[in-house]
């Protein structure tokens, strides 16, 4: 397979209990150039199709212990992109079409036809991969711009107010190391960070008078400074790229007793990973120097937390962030001073 999604020699695998069937079709197909594996038993197969990427995959439709349809079903929880073709040998014995659409069989293959017609199936199989990865490419550069924009915006609240960007780099890099001791899988610790990232960028659409005025606000400024996690949802909700990443900064004011804004949402309604940036962001503003409130020490932020707990935040993600940051504490403090 080469990198510009054209695939010039296709990567198959072929399970079929008829070793000699089996040997048959590997032949022609290594006659046309593809790379093929051959195995009589589904297990192995499937374990060598989590470990290495297949273009096709022929499966046997009728075998034992695990019939073709059943192999493919535990394929496709893995490998969603790889083209299957299901065989049989006789007419009577086809799988229903229910069958081929719930597990996205893409084409059937009678054994007793023609091998020519098996080859345009490898053949039409190919240009379907191919154009299917061409489309994942083009998603993920859209991908990229999109939050490419996005970090423009927080540039660009940054170029006037520093504090935002650098509090936000810093949340982001508590959230990274609260995500591992929560051991988050991937795709959650992906949300969490890109959201960490943008969590202010609210902070755009609010006036400078009160987003740069020295000392404390009044209660109307304060009012105008709690849109921004809404302004930020409506920014984002412009592509489905960010749809993940939008109820964790919309919700990142909400507290857990439900007196947060700007839902008042209350403990578990509130989605988890913005209860877990809640804890990070607010670490952050304690441990902060502002033109109205002195910078306080990491101890003092956690006794301020360990307070909080059960009203402004849920108390069981209060205490494992507590344990987390004590346990990273040279991390933590490095941080604080690099600020980020
Ligand atoms: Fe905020
Ligand atoms: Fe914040």
């Amino acid at each position: 397979m080469s990198n510009d999604e054209t695939i010039k020699n296709a990567k198959i695998l072929i399970i079929d209990e008829d070793v000699n069937m089996m040997e048959i079709i590997s032949e022609i197909l290594k006659g046309y150039g593809h790379t093929v594996s051959t195995f009589t038993e589904p297990v192995s197969a499937i374990e060598e199709l989590k470990a290495n990427k297949y273009d096709i995959l022929l499966v046997n439709y009728l075998m034992s212990p695990v019939n073709g349809d059943r192999v493919v079903e535990l394929v496709r929880e893995f490998d969603k992109e790889i083209y299957i073709i299901l065989m049989s040998m006789h007419k009577d014995l086809t799988p229903s079409i229910e069958t081929m659409q719930t597990l996205d069989i893409q084409a059937y293959f009678e054994k007793s036809s023609r091998f020519d017609q098996l080859i345009i199936m490898i053949q039409s199989g190919i240009k379907y991969i191919e154009q299917l990865r061409k489309v994942k490419s083009i998603n993920l550069k859209l991908d990229h711009y999109l939050f490419d924009f996005a970090q423009i915006l927080l540039n660009t609240i940054t170029a006037k107010d520093n504090y935002t960007g650098e509090h936000s780099k810093r949340v982001t890099s508590y959230c990274r190391l609260f995500a591992k001791f929560l051991e988050l899988d991937d795709i959650s610790t992906d949300n969490l960070l890109k959201a960490a990232s943008f969590h202010d960028v609210g902070k755009i659409g609010i006036p400078d008078s009160v987003l740069l005025k020295e000392g404390k606000l009044t209660d109307e400024e304060y009012d105008t400074i709690k849109l921004h996690p809404v302004i930020a949802a409506n920014i984002f909700s412009v592509s489905d790229i960010f749809k993940d990443i939008v109820p964790i900064i919309k919700h990142h004011h909400e507290r857990y007793d439900g007196n947060g804004y700007p839902d008042k949402l209350k403990g578990e309604n509130i989605e988890y990973l913005a209860r877990v940036l809640s804890l990070c962001d607010s670490f952050d503003a304690i441990v902060s120097r502002r033109s109205y409130k002195d910078e306080r020490s990491i101890q003092s932020a956690l006794e301020e937390i360990k307070r909080c707990s059960g009203t402004q935040f849920d108390p069981n993600l209060a205490d494992k962030f507590i344990v987390s940051v004590n346990n990273n504490i040279n991390d933590i403090q490095s941080i604080i001073d690099n600020n980020g």
